[in-house]
């Protein structure tokens, strides 16, 4: 078939290549210049395991192509993604002004029948506006169809060729036919459902994953107070099928470019409509405060902060990724420095990413030994693999004073054997090492 997608972000790109990689034509087009010279030279402008090689293989065998014209790559297509970012305005509601620009040159561009797939995460009702402005540019017939994507950044490429299932909202019998026969080489759950319950599974989706994470941290919250431990209690509730295993690590919080954003949309999107989403405002504000739990943590041990050395490992929201998009750091970071603290960081790859957001106030370092070496503290914010092979005898050689602070619970018990590191995790009281201070609530 031949695919135009519009937007070369992580769901744009990724979708494209894996399209091309199916054997179908696409052309993956993008307004910054600068991005599709990139992707023409087969550099991404992402980090994304295996994308760069899949990009080089279909580019070579001339299925996949790069480029701003939006018009040219309309006319050679039969289907249109639209997969543009819709970034949170300051209420917390979407941001449509890409998704509606899109779909102006869309219809401007319109030579014969089209059928329009939105893939961005949009409000109920967007697709029917977007109906709407493509029919005010052209007098060609065409589909408007909803295909949300499920996609995580560092396993993008798997996670879009072995979806768990692939929803089509739709009322169109075309438009059914050929996103069914698009999708079928990539799973036989394809659900098809109108396109208002499509836009709707995937805010759903991820305001449930995102209240899986903070239903686990406030249980962990609760272990540090009773003495149980939230790694056994998850695994007890995620072998009852009804619950499941997945997104039942206790941490320091969600982040990254979906939850953060999804959540307050449906909040907002709720509100509308005069209904109050309580039980969503919660999961939003707790994991606001689970960030600081680390924080209480680090105080309780060395009590003022003030020009106490802190090293951060892990500035991504989570492993295998360059984004920082609302990743915790920024806001454990933030509080640090107001608290007088010096604070030296690592990222194995989202640094640089980072790096201009705190003007000259954190020390980035080029490797994990050089952030942690003499610092009062180490605090672990992401679970890269680096630093789960990093042995905590090693570390605390490194440290001046031997804190550590896993907000991710990376270390068992064994690899703490024979260190004498005062260790705090998550939700894992019994695992605390070298407790410094008398009182077990101080740490909570
Ligand atoms: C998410 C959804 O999983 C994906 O379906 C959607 O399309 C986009 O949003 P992503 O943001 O890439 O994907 O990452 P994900 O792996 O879901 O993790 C999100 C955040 O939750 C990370 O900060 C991660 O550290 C945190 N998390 C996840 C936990 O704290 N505990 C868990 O058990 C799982």
């Amino acid at each position: 078939m031949r695919l135009t997608v519009i937007g070369t972000g992580y769901v744009g790109l990724v979708s494209g290549v894996c399209f091309s990689e199916l054997g179908n034509d696409v052309v993956c087009v993008d307004k910054v210049s600068a991005k599709i010279d990139m992707l023409n030279k087969g550099r991404i402008p992402i980090f994304e395991p295996g994308l760069e090689e899949l990009v080089q293989k279909n580019k070579n065998e001339g299925r996949l192509r790069f480029t701003t014209d939006l018009t040219g790559a309309v006319h050679d297509s039969d289907i249109i993604f639209i997969a543009v970012g819709t970034p949170s305005l300051p209420s917390g509601e979407a941001n449509l002004s890409f998704i509606e620009q899109a779909a102006e040159e869309i219809g401007r561009s319109m030579n014969g029948f089209k059928v329009v797939v939105t893939k961005s995460t949009v409000p109920v009702g967007t697709n029917e506006k977007i109906r709407n402005i493509i029919q005010q540019h052209t007098t060609c017939l065409f589909e408007v169809a909803s295909v949300p994507e499920f996609l995580r950044e560092g396993t993008a490429v798997q996670d879009t060729l072995y979806p768990d299932r692939i929803i089509i909202g739709t009322s169109n019998d075309t438009a059914r036919k050929w996103l069914t026969k698009l999708h079928t080489p990539l799973t036989d759950n394809i659900i098809v459902t109108d396109i208002r319950s499509a836009e709707m599974i995937k805010y759903a989706s991820n305001a449930f994953l995102a209240t899986k994470i903070s239903f686990i941290n406030e249980i962990a919250n609760i272990c540090e107070k009773v003495g149980a431990d939230v790694t056994q209690v998850a695994f007890g509730m995620g072998s009852d099928k009804r619950i499941g295993p997945s997104f039942l690590n206790a941490g320091i919080g969600y982040g990254g470019s979906c939850f953060p954003k999804d959540t307050q949309a449906l909040i907002q999107i709720a509100g509308q409509m005069d209904y109050d989403f309580k039980l969503l405002k919660s999961v939003v504000e707790v994991n606001r405060d689970q960030r600081f739990n680390m924080l209480r943590k680090l105080e309780a041990i060395l009590g003022d902060l003030r020009s106490k050395t802190i090293a951060i490992w892990g500035l991504a929201f989570k492993p295998e990724t360059d984004d920082v998009r609302d990743a915790p750091a920024f806001e454990i970071i933030s509080a640090l420095l107001r608290k007088g603290a010096v604070v030296r960081a690592y990222d194995p790859i989202a640094a640089d990413n980072f790096k201009n957001h705190f003007q000259g106030a954190v020390e980035y370092c080029v490797s994990a030994q050089k952030a942690a070496w003499h610092a009062d503290a180490l605090c672990i914010l992401t679970e890269w693999k680096e630093f789960c092979d990093t042995s905590p005898s090693v570390i605390q050689s490194w440290l001046k004073q031997p804190n550590l602070i896993d907000g991710r619970n990376i270390y068992s018990e064994e690899d703490l054997a024979g260190t004498e590191l005062n260790y705090y995790s998550i939700g894992r009281p019994n695992m605390n090492k070298g407790v410094r201070v008398n009182d077990p609530v101080l740490l909570q």
